[in-house]
């Protein structure tokens, strides 16, 4: 588990000015998790041996293809809400890939998962490290598929994965992208630190066309259909079913993409 320290061309005001680079690791969000750091540490492996996703779910990327990072906080975890980490970071990786490739369309799917064309590009999971009285780190794990080729989304469990290189068509440079994203986190922090939940949560809103579409949510062996109506000031999905509205925190999202 070797690594090196890497410079970053931008400056930042919430994260360090460097990576650590590591070819290969476990998890870079377990590495966090397990570890001391620095407030605003980036860990980026090349491979991870035991990446994992939303719901205790494997989360596997070849190696050199993908952009596998993870951003630690322990330092003023109280002054902005837990769930908001999701949403900003899900925003950053939208705003980036908006800057970058003006003709791709990343939308947002809730709570984390950003989509290209109706598949899956980026996953987000943040996870956390409390004791009884409060929280001692936020860490938010990102996977960006950048470039795999559209033969290794070819497997049935694959099927609605993507990457940048399929969408965009061409082989992509990773640090940059990583470099913009970072940069694009650190000024949603700034809003999220100043101004609180509500303009990420706009922002969030303006990225998702899924909002007053029928939708499904899965969660185990439960589903429910309705219509998505909006997020709720505490990140809850409000879906209508019938006459009546309810307030989700967890569960799949899944939609009838001809109705879009
Ligand atoms: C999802 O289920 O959609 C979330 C996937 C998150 C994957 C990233 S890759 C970097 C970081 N380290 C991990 O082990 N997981 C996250």
């Amino acid at each position: 588990m070797s690594s090196r320290t890497e410079k970053l061309s931008s400056d930042f005001k919430y994260l360090q000015d460097h990576i650590l680079h590591f070819d290969e690791i476990e998890s870079t969000n377990a590495y966090l998790l397990q570890t001391d750091f620095e407030n605003g540490t980036i860990v980026w492996a090349d491979f991870q041996s035991k990446g994992r996703g939303r719901k205790k779910r494997k989360w596997q990327s070849p190696a050199g293809h993908s952009l596998l990072f993870s951003i630690g906080f322990n330092q003023n975890l109280d002054q902005i809400p837990g769930f908001i980490y999701t949403f900003l970071s899900a925003v950053a990786v939208g705003e980036a890939l908006d800057s970058i490739f003006s003709s791709l369309k990343p939308v947002l799917k809730w709570p984390n998962d950003i989509l290209i064309n109706h598949k899956k590009v980026c996953g987000i999971l943040v996870e956390t490290k409390a004791n009884s009285r409060e929280l001692n780190k936020v860490v938010i794990g990102i996977g960006l598929n950048v470039n795999q080729d559209e033969n290794y989304f070819r497997k049935t469990e694959l099927q609605y994965g993507t990457s940048l290189k399929v969408q965009a068509g061409k082989h992509q440079d990773r640090k940059n992208i990583l470099t913009k994203i970072l940069k694009a986190l650190d000024n949603n922090l700034d809003l999220a630190f100043k101004f609180g939940s509500d303009p990420i949560l706009n922002k969030w809103r303006r990225m998702c066309p899924y909002i007053n579409q029928g939708i499904t949510l899965i969660e185990g062996e439960k589903s429910v259909t309705g219509k998505f109506v909006d997020i709720a000031s505490d990140g809850a999905l409000l879906l209508q079913i019938g006459r009546h509205t309810e307030k989700f925190y967890a569960g799949d999202v899944s939609f009838d993409k001809r109705s879009l």
